[in-house]
């Protein structure tokens, strides 16, 4: 061959080379993944599982892009309190209260619960119980980001449903309050091998959705927190006029519902409106990581995957742990009736194949 031709052929060779490890699910991640979960899990279980979820939600969020925020946020506190485990999905029982009965779990969205229990109908319709009630959440959160305007990237699949919930104890312990200032956050979610980039970028979340007055009026009565931007704390005090007010007001008030780097941008003019939020600006620590993401959204997004991907796999259950929910708010040792009908459909289709 003429050394033309050949190297025609060598540069055929390896761009093919290159364009199948970028098309490659997961092939551009940057994180290790957790032994158990893989890029490809449903591939041959559940081809379909992730294109089902990303056309519901794209119905769902048409009518309300607000419960994308909702979905995010479920995925957070799922992982956040004993690992990516569904957990957070489960009712409370003869056990004691469930984990969203714990102070931070009250605010979250009822409706949320709802879509993940109709995805998981939907999903498991298609191909029988197979895909687990955690991995649904992480589906809907990572749309949930990219359906809001934000990046989209894969996620490693194969987490298991918890058995049980987490004590109250145990929910408040892993869930900072956003009354926390950047040091305590820093140092809590140290614990959970994040650093002060994930931590930012992780924050990032709050430039989608709402909070309820009860969240931040601490800073502004009874004494007006100083580092909160005048005009801002006055448009707070209309929404909220007593320290227990109970209306609701948007977490980024330059883009409430797109997931966007404005949320550093309204840190950088002092309007965060959590104490948790705005110290990342005020802290050495953060304050130029801040700086950075609202200057450049790429590197937001390129730093926001990079944290949600480590987040996706904290303490998750794999291979034989846990189980696959045949219902997401109950275990199924609870749930006897739904179990056995579930699986008699499952080998009425193995019969069938
Ligand atoms: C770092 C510590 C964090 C604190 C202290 C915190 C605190 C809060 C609080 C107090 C609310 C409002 C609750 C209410 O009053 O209704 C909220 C909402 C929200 N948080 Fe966080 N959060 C944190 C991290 C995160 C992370 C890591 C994410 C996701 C990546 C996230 C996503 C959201 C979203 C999307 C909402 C809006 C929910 C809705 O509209 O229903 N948060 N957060």
């Amino acid at each position: 061959m003429a050394t033309g031709a050949k190297s025609f052929t060598f540069l055929l060779i390896s761009s093919l080379f290159l364009v199948s490890c970028f098309c490659a699910k997961g092939a551009q991640n940057p994180v290790p993944i957790v032994n158990g979960l893989s890029w490809t899990f449903y591939d041959y279980s559940c081809p379909k599982a992730e294109s089902i979820i990303r056309k519901q939600l794209k119905k769902v969020f048409k009518n309300d892009i607000g419960q994308a925020a909702g979905l995010l946020r479920l995925h957070f506190h799922d992982c956040f309190v004993q690992g990516c485990d569904g957990s957070v999905l489960l009712d409370g029982s003869a056990s004691g209260p469930s984990e969203q009965d714990a102070p931070p779990n009250l605010t979250l969205r009822e409706k949320a619960f709802e879509i993940i229990n109709d995805l998981r109908e939907r999903v498991h319709k298609e191909c029988g119980r197979v895909v687990s009630c955690a991995d649904i959440v992480a589906i809907a959160a990572r749309d949930s980001v990219y359906l809001s305007g934000g990046p989209d990237y894969d996620i490693p699949l194969g987490r298991r449903d918890g058995l049980n919930f987490a004590t109250q104890n145990a929910t408040l312990a892993n869930l900072p309050p956003p009354t926390a200032n950047a040091s305590t956050i820093l140092r809590s979610l140290a614990t959970k091998k994040f650093d002060a980039t994930d931590v930012v970028a992780l924050s990032g979340g709050h430039t989608i959705g709402l909070s309820h007055c009860s969240s931040f009026t601490g800073r502004l009565y009874p004494t007006q927190d100083p580092t909160m931007d005048k005009a801002f704390a006055n448009d707070l005090k209309g929404i909220c006029p007593t320290i227990n007010s109970t209306g609701t007001t948007v977490l980024d008030i330059r883009t409430p519902n797109k997931f966007d780097n404005k949320y550093y941008v309204d840190l950088m003019n002092r309007q965060g409106l959590f104490t948790s939020d705005q110290d990342l600006y005020s802290y050495n620590k953060t304050r130029d990581i801040v700086t950075s993401f609202a200057e450049d959204e790429s590197l937001f997004f390129e730093k926001f995957v990079v944290a949600m991907i480590k987040m996706s796999q904290l303490s998750v259950l794999t291979g034989n742990q846990g189980e696959i929910r045949a219902n997401c708010s109950v275990r199924n040792s609870d749930n006897s009736y739904l179990v056995s009908v579930v699986e008699e459909d499952l080998e009425t289709k193995s019969e069938l194949r």
